[in-house]
């Protein structure tokens, strides 16, 4: 096979959050590419969906039941990880929260703990944990989920949209650390993608029209859209970027700062 500069065979993938969404379309694309795939998320079904469309493209999936909020079980997952597959090539922070849909000053302290814990804590533990496999192996591919609401001030999405904007931060801090290494950090800022977790935007009608006309895609982004992003950003074809954030979005935040 010609080198696309997007083959993953040989190499090992963690991905959190892949029973569902952006995560799952994620883990299978790595997949298509080549790639043996650690799935985590906190519940098994899903992951074993996930699971077997992976083994139906002849690769390898294991299954680890993760709360990416507990930093026991973070570091459970990597360890996982490395005694079954040797080590680690790509980690894929994807599983994230939004408990609070609503005016940032209406947040109370336990909004707070739980998005801090699983979209930056559980991030950086999970890079903290893999970082020493990969310097091993002579290099590897961080890539972060964060979110267009780490780049703008969006609507009632105030303190989700803090953490994100957390990730972006770390992904910069960690891509200047980590050359050295050969390890690239990047981000990707998806826009709005039908899954389940922005089913509070999709399902009010007035709102989803809304957002679909001052898109200049002209309509709702898919987990395909990431999936591809993610496969750029887990291969040697993005060998030269690091710290990152690669905006998926349909073109909205050119609408935003037009
Ligand atoms: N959808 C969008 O419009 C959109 C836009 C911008 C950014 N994003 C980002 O894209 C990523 C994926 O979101 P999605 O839309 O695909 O969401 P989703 O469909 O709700 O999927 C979330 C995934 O994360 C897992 N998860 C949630 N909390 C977890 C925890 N504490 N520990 C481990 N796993 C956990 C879920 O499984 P369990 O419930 O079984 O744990 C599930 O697998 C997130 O980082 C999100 O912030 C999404």
């Amino acid at each position: 096979m010609s080198d696309s500069g997007f083959d993953l065979s040989g190499k090992v993938a963690v991905v959190t959050g892949a029973s569902r969404g952006i995560g799952e379309a994620i883990a299978v694309r790595l997949a298509k590419a080549g790639a043996d795939l650690v799935i985590a998320s906190r519940k098994t079904e899903g992951l074993d969906e996930t699971a077997a469309t992976i083994e139906a493209l002849g690769r390898k999936a294991l299954i680890v039941p993760t709360n990416t909020s507990n930093k026991d079980q973070v570091y459970a997952l990597i360890n996982k990880s490395i005694e079954t597959f040797g080590g680690i090539d790509i980690l894929v922070n994807n599983a994230a929260t939004n408990p609070h849909y609503g005016p940032l000053l209406e947040s109370e302290d336990s909004h707070w703990e739980k998005t801090i814990q699983v979209n930056l804590q559980g991030y950086f533990w999970a890079i903290k944990a893999s970082v020493p496999s990969m310097q091993k192996r002579g290099g590897g591919k961080i890539i972060n989920v964060a979110s267009i609401a780490g780049l703008h001030s969006l609507a009632w999405q105030g303190l989700y949209g803090i953490t994100k904007a957390g990730v972006i931060h770390m992904t910069m801090t960690l891509g200047n650390e980590l050359g050295a290494s050969n390890i690239q950090v990047n981000a990707i800022a998806p826009g709005f993608i039908k899954t389940k977790m922005s089913s509070v935007l999709w399902q009010n009608e007035g709102l989803a029209n809304k957002m679909i006309a001052q898109t200049p895609a002209g309509r709702i982004g898919d987990t395909e859209d990431i999936a591809g992003v993610a496969l750029f950003l887990a291969s040697s074809a993005s060998n030269y970027i690091t710290g990152q954030t690669l905006v998926a979005d349909g073109g909205i935040t050119n609408v935003y700062t037009s």
